[in-house]
């Protein structure tokens, strides 16, 4: 059984907690954020909800030297990172110092560049090698679940995947007439770059929402799904063989694209400084700090989740296309860890990466994404961790 450092402690973050302190895999947690009020909240509600204690800390996780501290002094066996993708490399650092596996669940950014790419954190790879620790990137639900769905299907289904979309729907409404379900700021410019997609050996760059195409959702319906960049698309067409092409759509209502379109248009998704009554502020951040924090929503928010893969690919000679996809209802989540489907299906396979690491199941040396690992024992976790998943063939 193992020890196990939680750092952030947000929407995602209560997830892990209240998930990981569920499971036997993990007999001691401590839970670490930039604010100890965060923390000491979670840690009320698990003791409230399942009498158990936890240990919290305080930490700025852009401060390697602090994180070694932290990390000697609770001598975890792993760190998983559910803080801001800001702080992949700090805290990769610092694991690698101390010593320990690491988890995240989201590709590193920089602060000043709305740009993520995976080779930042893929150059770690020898040095973590060296050390003989794993660094698992990218378990969440997209990146995360999608990898493993992919490489699901490539184990079981295909000789030779020649197509992937992946498909994100979330229909829940908060009611608010405008929030964000993970991080405001993350999330505003993830949706507001470019698309990018991968065909033939190369990425083709779009206009942000500039292609759209509408999908009938198992369990929710048709929706307006526009293709944007999204990271495991990187790192899926180094280990799919034979992929022509990758895809990435995500849904958005009108009065969600009306809204971001105006405060992009004033100049509110700015991440540069601007000089306000003789301070400095960025846009974005301010922005941030207006709108709903999205770890409040879970309460407010009703409907579902529909996350998926269309592979369509070759099986002894002959075409065939499946979909592998969860629904997820965010009533039902706020049940069971007080959060919305959005923080759950992005905190169950932090989890279960983590439980993956823990149990020996998945295991290696050096920086590795999901698909690089066999998918069937974490899709076997998915069912019973509260994540089911469907595969039907189109
Ligand atoms: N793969 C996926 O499917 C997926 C989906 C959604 C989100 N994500 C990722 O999940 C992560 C968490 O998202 P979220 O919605 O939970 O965000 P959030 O609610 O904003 O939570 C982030 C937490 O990180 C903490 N933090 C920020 N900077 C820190 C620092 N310098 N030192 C220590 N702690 C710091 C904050 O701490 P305080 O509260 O203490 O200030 C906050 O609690 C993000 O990386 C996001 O991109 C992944």
């Amino acid at each position: 059984m193992s020890d196990i450092l939680i750092i952030g402690a947000g929407g995602v973050g209560r997830v892990v907690v209240h998930k990981c302190v569920q499971d036997a895999t993990f007999d001691h947690i401590t839970l670490a954020s930039r604010r100890l009020s965060s923390c000491e909240l979670y840690q009320k509600e698990v003791k409230e909800r399942y009498n158990k204690e936890i240990d919290i800390a305080k930490v700025d996780a852009d401060d390697v030297p602090a994180l070694v501290a932290l990390i000697k002094k609770v001598k975890p066996d792993m760190v998983l990172n559910i803080a801001l993708p800001y702080q992949d490399l700090t805290i990769m650092e610092a694991c690698l110092q101390a010593k320990v596996h690491y988890l995240d669940t989201a590709n590193y950014e920089h602060p000043d560049s709305a740009k993520f790419e995976y080779k930042e954190q893929w150059a770690y790879h020898d040095r973590f090698k060296k050390a003989g620790i794993l660094a698992l990137l990218g378990s969440g639900f997209d990146p995360g679940v999608t990898n493993v769905f992919c490489a699901y299907a490539q184990k079981h289904y295909f000789d030779t995947i020649e197509t992937i979309d992946i498909l994100d729907c979330n229909a829940g409404d908060h009611g608010y007439p405008f929030a964000t379900n993970f991080n405001p700021e993350i999330n505003l410019r993830e949706v507001s770059s470019k698309g990018r997609y991968w065909e033939n050996g190369k990425w083709i760059e779009t206009e942000p929402m500039e292609i759209k195409m509408v999908w009938d959702y198992p369990e929710i319906g048709k929706k307006d799904s526009y293709l944007l960049y999204h990271e495991e698309m990187e790192s899926l067409i180094k280990h799919i063989k034979g992929l022509k092409r990758i895809r990435f759509f995500m849904t958005f209502g009108e009065s969600y694209l009306t809204h971001m379109k105006c405060l992009e248009n004033v100049g509110m998704l700015g991440i540069q400084k601007v000089e306000h009554n003789g301070c400095k502020i960025v846009p974005m951040q301010f922005l941030k700090t207006l709108l709903p924090d999205p770890a409040t929503l879970g309460e407010r928010t009703k409907g579902k989740t529909n996350i998926g893969i269309v592979a369509k690919g070759l099986k002894d000679g002959t075409e065939k296309t499946i979909y592998i996809y969860n629904i997820c209802d965010h009533e039902e989540t706020y049940k069971e860890t007080l959060s919305q489907a959005v923080s759950y299906t992005t905190g169950v396979p932090a989890m279960i990466g983590a439980k993956m690491m823990m149990q020996g199941k998945w295991m290696g040396q050096g920086v590795f994404n999901m698909e690089q690992f066999d998918p069937d024992p974490f899709m076997d976790a998915l069912k019973n961790d509260g994540l089911p998943w469907f595969v039907k063939e189109l």
